[in-house]
């Protein structure tokens, strides 16, 4: 008794202390502490949950990590209707939307918010007796998604809230990916192969959306508040301003850029002022929105179909420009794939000079009938790659040709190699850089190059290894990568260990002590995470996320190599094509000899210590749960996952090895069972209470 109220008492200290420097970090970004201090509290904190897992609570600074996947999100009906916004896209329109609301206020004047309007996913998030307990997604505006375990993962949302807050309300916001961490993503993914999120929009709601928690919990999302829903319990102040302060108080994350003003010209000066100032928002913006500052005068105005007439979003314009496509060129990626790209004549748009665009693939240059040639509109958005929005047809001279994959290819590699003459291309795209046949899988857009030895992958994939993400070389960046390559020095990634000195010294602008730097940074490399070492190895779609996955349920590259299909396809989240794609990999003699290759030089081809992580971390870990009769707090089948998710086995027979049997309402045989096994039983109460000690609430 004496120990477990010792380490309650700390548990508590430590969850203080977490959500403390969490809301420092996260929602004021101004941390007190390293991330090192951080990280020892967290473990400090986990250690003891393990030791007593009926202290766990739902809000604990651990349980942002995310749980199992679920089968698909369950419905929340919204207590009050999750409305959209109308449009201004001019001075003339805001106006005479002001007007309106004056004329129906009857001269009553009023202040306005202005507040940026963020590109990112509405949420709802309910707090019941000062706990977070319910996220869904805006759905239809009457039913959304609850998508309550991913959101918990999200730091700057409050998992509880101070005694001050009402016992039961909603806030409404944002969640959205900041440029850096969209920008970051879209880079793991182009080494991944996969394909590039189009914004930061579309990239935070496949993130949000993710079945399995642990995937959203790795990117980086946040979140602004905008409003509020509904309250019970509590007076609430009388104005969206002050709402805002209030909300902030409690802990909210409020956009820093909120404003209020007196008159209409007002917001249209700070409209401009962020038409200019955007790009330095560290979050995508599209618009400003204006809101009428009184709650009551907002509730008089009301709203017309599914928007306030209390409010507008006040559209930024989007950044275009237009110039000429001077051609268009071909890339060959690390797995192959030939990513045609425009090359322009430079153009200032938004104050960044352009010169190259994404076009994303053939169909797609077919589909917006782009030619060489054609004057286009160019825009920009953010951190996004700039995009070809359309050709000007009424600029054309006659002189534009059409683009083909099959003249293009041929044409870049004749120039490379120096092939002159009037020779037809071949009949079918090959590869640019070293002529062999392309593939066009029929689910794919992108043509593919088939040549695993091709120099252009080769090298891609080398540059892939030594990478941040990956075995993190460095000292080896690109342009050394290169360098090795074209001396024939390193053919595939696993000839790095090889090098000496010698050779290293060989190579222009090496010096002796950056030679060192070089080979001591290979050296330290040989003890990366499993989890790296895979993805280092550059498996067709398996990115950081996955590795991670594969490094906790295979123990080394050994075991991996020897899955089968059917036991990949038996790990969440992994489908036939990365199943295939693995299976494929390590059948592949090129990459069966890189392998041993790294095992010579040995370079660590086993997880340490995995199973000692695993249950370290997973409080209910060795427990076996039975559950018999009806919960009122949830369904079955969502207990056994809240169970699993903890790391207790959930199972369907009482036998002497069953830890506990939970007994809901008109249970059946199982109780009589246990009683007879003298296994012990919780009612649901205790069963919430060992699930989480503020569970009363569910
Ligand atoms: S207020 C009744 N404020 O824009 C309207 N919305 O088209 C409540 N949005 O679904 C919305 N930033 O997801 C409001 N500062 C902001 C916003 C914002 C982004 C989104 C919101 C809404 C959509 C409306």
């Amino acid at each position: 008794m004496e120990d477990i109220n010792k380490a309650k008492q700390r548990i508590e200290e430590l969850r203080k202390a977490l959500n403390y420097h969490n809301y420092r970090y996260y929602v004021l970004d101004s941390p007190e502490i390293s991330d090192a201090a951080f990280d020892e509290l967290m473990q400090e904190l986990k250690r003891l949950e393990t030791e007593y897992p009926e202290l766990i609570t739902s809000d604990s600074p651990t349980q942002r990590i995310g749980a199992p996947p679920v089968e698909a999100f369950g419905v929340v009906e919204h207590r009050e209707p999750l409305l959209s916004l109308a449009n201004a896209f001019s001075y003339e329109e805001l106006a005479a939307w002001h007007k309106r609301a004056s004329n129906l206020l009857a001269g009553r004047g009023f202040d306005l918010v202005c507040e940026p309007k963020i590109d990112g996913l509405a949420v709802a998030l309910t707090y019941v007796d000062g706990l977070f307990v319910t996220g869904a997604t805006r759905g239809d505006g009457y039913r959304g998604e609850n998508i309550t375990q991913n959101l918990r993962t999200v730091r700057s949302i409050p998992l509880s809230v101070p005694k001050e807050a009402p016992p039961r309300f909603e806030v409404r916001g944002e969640v959205y990916l900041p440029k850096a961490g969209f920008k970051r993503l879209n880079e793991e993914r182009a080494k991944e192969g996969l394909p590039l999120f189009a914004n930061p929009r579309n990239a935070a709601a496949g993130s949000v959306r993710q079945l399995d928690s642990s995937i959203t919990a790795r990117r980086p999302l946040d979140i602004f508040i905008y409003g509020l829903g509904w309250v019970v319990g509590k007076a609430v102040p009388d104005t969206h301003w002050e709402i805002m302060q209030w909300l902030k108080s409690l802990g909210f994350k409020i956009n820093p850029n909120i404003a209020l003003y007196h008159t209409i010209e007002e917001a249209e000066e700070c409209h401009q002022n962020w038409v200019e100032s955007r790009e330095s928002f560290p979050y995508e913006a599209d618009g400003m929105v204006v809101k009428v500052n009184p709650i009551a005068l907002q509730q008089e105005l009301g709203n017309v179909a599914h928007e306030p007439r209390w409010a507008i979003a006040y559209k930024f314009p989007a950044i275009q420009g237009t110039t000429r496509l001077a051609n268009i060129g071909i890339n060959v990626g690390r797995t192959g794939r030939l990513n045609p790209y425009a090359i322009l004549e430079p153009v200032h748009i938004g104050g960044v000079i352009i010169s190259h665009a994404a076009l994303h693939n053939e169909e797609d240059i077919h589909r917006k009938d782009i030619r060489i040639g054609d004057w286009v509109t160019v825009q920009r958005a953010g951190e996004v790659i700039p995009e070809i929005v359309g050709p000007i047809v009424s600029r054309r001279t006659g002189e534009e040709r059409k683009f083909s994959m099959r003249e293009k290819t041929w044409e870049i590699y004749r120039e490379r190699k120096g092939i002159a003459g009037e020779e037809e291309p071949p009949d079918h795209p090959i590869c640019p850089v070293c002529g062999a046949e392309v593939i066009k899988p029929e689910d794919e857009a992108m043509h593919r190059c088939t040549n695993a030895a091709c120099p252009s992958q080769a090298l891609e994939q080398i540059k892939h290894f030594v990478s941040r993400g990956a075995m993190d070389i460095d000292g080896v960046g690109e342009k050394l990568c290169q360098a090795l390559f074209e001396a024939g020095l390193v053919k595939d990634a696993s000839d790095l260990y090889y090098l000496t000195r010698e050779q290293l010294l060989g190579l222009e602008k090496m010096a002796d002590k950056s030679v060192s730097n070089v080979l001591n940074s290979i050296e330290g490399s040989k003890n990366r995470p499993l989890a790296r070492v895979i993805f280092a190895l550059g498996i067709l779609h398996v990115g950081e996320e996955y590795a991670e996955l594969l490094a906790e349920n295979f123990s080394s590259i050994d075991e991996l190599a020897k899955a089968s299909q059917e036991d990949l396809l038996s790990l969440p989240s992994i489908g036939p094509k990365i199943a295939d794609s693995i299976v494929t990999f390590f059948r592949q003699e090129g990459n069966k000899r890189i392998i041993e290759k790294l095992r010579k030089a040995e370079v660590r081809l086993e997880e340490e210590r995995a199973e000692e992580v695993k249950s370290e971390e997973l409080p209910l870990d060795g427990l076996e749960f039975v559950l018999t009769g009806k919960l009122e707090s949830f369904p079955r089948s969502e207990a056994e996952a809240k169970v699993k998710a903890l790391g207790g086995k959930a199972s369907s027979d009482v036998t002497k090895e069953t830890s506990y049997v939970v007994v809901g309402a008109d249970p059946g045989s199982k109780l009589a069972k246990a009683q007879k096994l003298g296994v012990k039983t919780l009612n649901e109460v205790e069963f919430l209470e060992l699930l989480n000690q503020n569970t009363s609430l569910f």
